[in-house]
């Protein structure tokens, strides 16, 4: 296939795909599907570092705005068994125990804000963590879209609850802020699994309801 038909094809082909299994009964896998599906996922998180970003962040030594933080299954399914201790009031219809018991591995993407500095604009400030932030949704993108090409579907959520409840168990800096708990699935399951698409999936416009050419009049 042409290249440029083969990433138009991946960029078509990504879907959402929320995959929930019971906490007491968690998605089952040989260790040679997790391995494999490990491996995968390592190997697209490093890939997806080649996104664009504008602004040198200067922190740890490191330009890049964003952070990786990657939890296994066995760690998945750890925290939803711990889930209920660490957040006591969630609520009984929260998908967030069965999203942990049926994934393959979660990787939560971050990005990190600017500190505020004398005499730069809290405009500027504004601006630039934008940017920040769209450079790191760039290299989300860039992950969901090698996991569906290696055949690895997924789900991103924003994982509210993840930042407001878990960022201290899992030791992730608070000044970071998530930008995307990317929730991936290894392929053949050898436990029953129930799949949910995107609420938005159908609602995709023609391009031409949201691209307008632009001329100029001289
Ligand atoms: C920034 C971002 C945050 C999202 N957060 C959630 C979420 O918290 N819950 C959810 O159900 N879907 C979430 N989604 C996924 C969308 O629901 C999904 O992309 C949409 O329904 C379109 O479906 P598709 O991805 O299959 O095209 C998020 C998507 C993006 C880009």
């Amino acid at each position: 296939m042409e290249l440029a038909e083969a990433v138009r094809s991946v960029i078509r082909d990504r879907k959402t795909e929320k995959v929930i299994a019971e906490p007491l009964n968690p998605v089952k896998y040989t260790a040679e599907q997790v391995n494999s599906g490990d491996q995968i996922v390592k190997q697209a998180i490093a890939d997806s570092g080649w996104a664009p970003f504008h602004y040198d962040r200067r922190q740890d030594g490191l330009a890049e705005p964003w952070r990786a933080w990657w939890l296994n299954q066995a760690n998945c399914q750890s925290l939803a068994a711990i889930l209920p201790q660490l957040i006591p009031d969630l609520k009984p219809g929260n998908k967030m125990p069965g999203l942990l018991s049926g994934c393959g591995s979660l990787t939560l993407f971050t990005w990190l804000p600017q500190p505020n500095e004398a005499g730069v604009e809290s405009s500027k400030r504004e601006r630039i963590d934008r940017e920040h932030l769209a450079a790191t949704a760039a290299a989300v993108q860039n992950f969901l879209l090698l996991l569906t090409a290696e055949g690895i579907s997924n789900y991103w959520a924003s994982g509210s609850l993840i930042q407001n409840h878990l960022f201290g168990t899992l030791k992730i800096p608070q000044e970071q802020i998530l930008a995307a708990a990317i929730f991936a699935h290894y392929p053949h399951p050898l436990s029953p699994v129930e799949v949910i698409a995107g609420k938005h999936r159908k609602r995709r416009s023609p391009n031409t309801a949201w691209l307008q050419d632009v001329s100029i009049d001289v």
